[in-house]
């Protein structure tokens, strides 16, 4: 049942693409628009946004810190994250021109829930992104797009995730098109980039090897910190999450800018530090800030993993070791970027004899508050 694999999670890593590919198809119809599955919404409700909120838990919610960024530049409505744990405590601003999105793979997170049932209590709007059908999250949301990851077994999450991924831009695209586009060019150019995007996660799969081999170079560290951008950042926190679930290791995820105001005098002579470089074409900004975040550390004593676009010769240069991935626009990247430290965390938890598919003290689905 593990097809050939040793583990549940590296069978669920290599039917990524897959998940992608079947989670985007029939979605976008021949005139280029985005079909939700279920909708109890018109069109004029979703004009009538004024405001999102995102609410998950774990690595669904690193899901929805990734889809702020291309809400907010596809659409240009504000969009605030939120752990769903956090939402209904702090009487978050709410109302009918709200619109609130719940990320969960099962569907049936109770800190989700809750901050489902909280948002229309407040009469907000709920739209769902869940792997199973018919679960509870689902039923009780306005509107549902689901993923097709398929029955997901590992409790870390890799496939569900990336599937979130690409369902949270197709709800972000949505969003951009009901309102009338603004960028109507470069939305159709995500909306092929985002098609391309399961031949480029396959091809991140067979150069895993090499992310293997520094993994286990890994084990013996007693931390590792990641280190991104702009949507480097919420794929710097899952990668620590991943690592910490998996190996019960020491792993911190953090925006580069900030290590400078606490975080780099952790840093000792040896210390991993993945850095999640952005493409150098187009926001070359980015890219020479991670650079001099890079040489930060380095100065440290860091020994610095750079998971960066194929060909960036210039990361290639600072870093000890490169993750190559294909090109993509820079929103879309963590569809690529958060590949290789899933394999990463795995294969580092394995060299300590981890369990890898059933991790101590966690659960698949959280249904406890
Ligand atoms: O089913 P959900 O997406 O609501 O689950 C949320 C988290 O419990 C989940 O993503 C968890 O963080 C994963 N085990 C991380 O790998």
């Amino acid at each position: 049942e593990k097809g050939g694999f040793d583990t549940f999670m590296a069978k669920e890593i290599h039917e990524q693409p897959q998940a992608v590919a079947d989670t985007l198809r029939g979605r976008i119809d021949e005139s280029g628009q985005i079909v939700l599955d279920e909708v109890r919404m018109s069109d004029q409700d979703f004009r009538d946004i004024d405001k999102v909120f995102i609410v998950a838990c774990g690595t669904s919610y690193h899901a929805g810190l990734v889809t702020k960024y291309a809400i907010e530049h596809w659409t240009r409505i504000p969009c605030e994250v939120e752990l769903a744990s956090e939402f209904r405590y702090r009487d978050p601003v709410l109302d009918r021109s709200t619109l609130v999105v719940a990320i969960s793979q099962s569907g049936e997170t109770m800190d989700t829930l809750m901050a489902v049932r909280h948002a229309k209590d407040q009469k907000a709007r709920v739209l769902s992104i869940s792997n199973t059908v018919g679960s509870t999250i689902p039923r009780e949301s306005d509107a549902v797009l689901y993923t097709r990851a398929g029955i997901e077994v590992a409790v870390a999450s890799t496939k569900a995730f990336l599937t979130q991924l690409a369902a949270c831009y197709l709800v972000g695209l949505h969003l951009a098109q009901v309102r009338g586009i603004k960028y109507a060019d470069e939305v159709s150019a995500v909306l092929d980039e985002l098609v391309a995007a399961p031949g480029k996660i396959a091809k991140v799969i067979e150069g895993l090897d090499p992310v293997r081999q520094m993994a286990r170079e890994c084990a013996g560290q007693d931390r590792v910190l990641f280190i991104g951008r702009h949507v480097g950042y919420p794929v710097a926190l899952e990668g620590a999450l991943k690592l910490k679930e998996l190996a019960y290791l020491h792993a911190e995820g953090f925006a580069a800018g900030e290590l400078k105001h606490g975080p780099i005098s952790l840093i000792e002579a040896g210390t991993p530090v993945v850095a999640i470089v952005p493409s150098p074409r187009g926001r070359s900004l980015l890219h020479d800030k991670i650079i001099s975040n890079i040489q930060e550390v380095k100065a440290r004593g860091a020994k610095v993993i750079a998971v960066c676009e194929e060909g960036d010769k210039i990361a290639a240069v600072h870093a000890d070791f490169v993750i190559e991935t294909p090109a993509s626009p820079t929103l879309l990247a963590p569809l690529l970027t958060a590949v290789p430290l899933q394999e990463f965390a795995a294969e580092l938890a394995t060299a300590l004899g981890r369990d890898i598919d059933q991790p101590r003290n966690l659960a698949k689905s959280v249904t406890v508050e």
